[in-house]
């Protein structure tokens, strides 16, 4: 089944508002490339000032709570980043997973949320090194995709992002050879939870991407386009990755 790739870098907790200039190049390449979809998510405070600055690229959150409103002092709900202008929000990063605590029940309840609100949900799932070397990093990885997809899932608002954790920031990727067989096995585990939508569904790969390797990453099967930390908070280093997935 053809999938249409998706390229969305992760500012994480970076950039201010004169950050936003890296946008026009980003949004200029997006242009150029229709064919692929691009997305940015910078912190949420920057949401509607991007929106603004460049309307015709696509801008996304970096979480949101499972609740529509609240008692939650701190938190944003997907109704508020909707209204802000986001159109993805990234839920169960493995930094929200490590530093928040997050469940894969928790991040299952805002992947429903922001379904509920008109958002495209990008669950992340991946293991750690630790993991890896004990050969658990398959079963760590689709356990994360049975808990954390929703079973009503279907592939006009669900992306999943594997992210190995050892590789996020390190410049270290995995072989080609172990993507594939990850990415296989995240399709195969989203048919068991999900049915046949699992065929739709975009499965990008995130760790350590940049210009020189983006192009062998996408080239993968099952490798639907890419989550990118630190390349994505420069057009100069983000730009090569979108042309690399068109
Ligand atoms: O969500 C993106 C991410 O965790 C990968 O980060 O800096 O290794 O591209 P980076």
């Amino acid at each position: 089944m053809a999938r249409r790739k998706l390229i969305a870098g992760n500012w994480k907790m970076n950039g201010h508002l004169d950050h936003l200039r890296e946008l026009h190049g980003i949004e200029k390449a997006a242009r150029a490339h229709p064919q692929v979809d691009v997305a940015i998510c910078p912190p949420a405070t920057l949401i509607a000032a991007a929106v603004a600055r460049v309307p015709g690229l696509a801008m996304g959150a970096q979480d949101c709570h499972s609740a529509d409103k609240g008692a939650h002092t701190g938190c944003l709900a997907a109704p508020m980043l909707r209204e802000a202008g986001a159109q993805y929000v990234i839920v169960g990063h493995s930094e929200r997973r490590a530093d928040q605590g997050e469940t894969d029940e928790d991040v299952c309840g805002k992947a429903e949320a922001a379904h509920r609100h008109g958002l495209m949900a990008i669950v992340c799932v991946g293991e750690t090194e630790e993991e890896r070397d004990e050969s658990r990093a398959e079963a760590v990885v689709t356990g994360q995709i049975a808990g954390s997809v929703p079973r009503d899932a279907s592939a006009d608002w669900l992306v999943v992002a594997y992210e190995p954790v050892w590789a996020i920031g390190t410049g270290r990727v995995p072989t080609l050879d172990d993507v594939s067989a990850m990415h296989a096995a995240i399709r195969s585990k989203l048919a068991e939870t999900i049915g046949e939508e699992a065929q739709g569904v975009r499965i990008l790969y995130g760790g350590s991407m940049n210009g020189d390797n983006a192009a062998d990453l996408l080239a993968v099967p099952n490798v639907d386009g890419g989550l990118v930390g630190g390349a994505s908070l420069s057009a100069d280093k983000f730009v090569p990755i979108v042309e690399a997935g068109a």
